[in-house]
């Protein structure tokens, strides 16, 4: 059995739809948890709704990471999964799980990536700047903020008239279709490897 931590800080609908869908397609790869930083959350609900427990530590512990790194070890935690987590990752938690942190973000990296690129700021950009497309992608977390291996990649077209609000709501789909099973794929592979 392959467990799973989910760090939020939102409202939490890609929590949801992951734990859904290992729930209903492959209880082999099981939600142990979810990890927050913030009180009130969203995730919250989505964590009683699913009865995941969920655990909420100090910035400063994600800046420190020794303390997540044994909390994570001790639930014998193979993966995290970001979702909706704004935190810079510290370094210890990034060796401890050598590329088996998956992250997603709602652009076509490398673009509309880094600093200040999240939320509604990633809409906002790629609208002013008229891009005919935009996407989702799903990577490996490094050092390097929104840099790391590059897992999967889905465009998704921008129309006339299309606003930040809409464009969101296509991204949110693409998200909730995709990030599930590109979860499932990379740790099954991972299984055959060590095998
Ligand atoms: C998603 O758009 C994801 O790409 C980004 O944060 C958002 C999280 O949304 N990293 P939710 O909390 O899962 O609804």
């Amino acid at each position: 059995m392959s467990k799973i931590a989910i760090f939020a800080s939102g409202t939490g609908t890609n929590a949801a739809r992951i734990t859904e869908y290992f729930l209903q397609n492959n209880q082999s790869i099981h939600i142990d948890c979810f990890i927050t930083n913030k009180a009130n959350a969203g995730v919250y609900k989505v964590a009683e709704r699913f009865d995941v427990p969920i655990f909420q530590f100090e910035n400063s512990d994600f800046v420190k990471g020794d303390k997540l790194v044994n909390f994570l070890k001790e639930r014998n935690i193979s993966w995290i999964v970001l979702a909706g987590f704004l935190r810079k990752i510290a370094p210890t938690l990034i060796q401890n799980f050598n590329n088996k942190i998956i992250n997603i973000h709602p652009s076509l990296l490398p673009n509309y990536g880094g600093k200040g690129m999240y939320g509604k700021y990633v809409h906002q950009a790629v609208l002013k700047n008229e891009e005919s497309e935009s996407g989702i992608s799903i990577h490996l977390v490094n050092e390097a903020f929104d840099e790391g291996e590059i897992l999967f990649q889905k465009s998704c077209s921008i129309e006339e008239g299309e606003t930040v609000e809409s464009l969101a709501k296509k991204i949110q789909q693409l998200e909730h279709h995709y990030f599930p099973k590109v979860i499932e794929e990379r740790v099954e592979a991972f299984l055959k490897e060590e095998k």
